[in-house]
């Protein structure tokens, strides 16, 4: 447990997200995933948190370290998985462990782009879900996150909060 009664936040971002700033910037804006972190750190720090960045281009080294989350004292989840919200039932079943709520949050609208982007397979499993507002939905979801952790509610799943 971090000092000062601080929570901890993971901050997981899946398959390509390391390449922001050079994706296309009409849906990913133009920051880096190392300015990204720094600005969601910075925003949650204020909030209460500690926050624990990870990415990964490799399905098993998420699910592994989702397991690593289960029996940590991690408060809260953030996970935008790229391409592998639309498909991944093994991070979908591995985040299922994670006893702390989860939020899922794409920086773009994907509700609005191609129809595959439509589906995700974790969506069940997200107290908070955002999309299409960038840098902003993180925040978003940081405060979301907080009255969650501050209720000390059990994490409950599959609220369509993504307004
Ligand atoms: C994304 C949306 C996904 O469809 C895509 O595959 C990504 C990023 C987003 O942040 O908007 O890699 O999760």
């Amino acid at each position: 447990m971090a000092g000062q009664g601080l929570k901890h936040l993971a901050l997981l971002h899946g398959v390509n997200l390391d390449m922001l700033g050079k994706r296309p910037r009409e849906h990913y804006g133009t920051l880096t995933l190392p300015e990204l972190e720094s600005r969601v750190s910075n925003y949650a720090r204020q909030r209460g948190f500690v926050v624990h960045t990870f990415q990964t281009n490799h399905e098993g080294v998420m699910v592994e370290h989702v397991h690593g989350l289960v029996a940590s004292n991690t408060d809260a989840v953030i996970i935008n998985p790229g391409a592998w919200t639309h498909y991944s039932y093994a991070i979908r079943d591995a985040l299922e462990l994670v006893p702390a709520p989860i939020a899922e949050v794409h920086l773009s609208a994907v509700d609005q782009r191609e129809e595959w982007r439509r589906t995700s397979v974790l969506a069940d499993l997200a107290t908070v879900r955002v999309s299409g507002k960038g840098l902003e939905g993180y925040f978003q979801a940081v405060e979301l996150l907080a009255r969650e952790v501050v209720s000390g509610r059990a994490p409950h799943r599959g609220l369509p909060n993504d307004d």
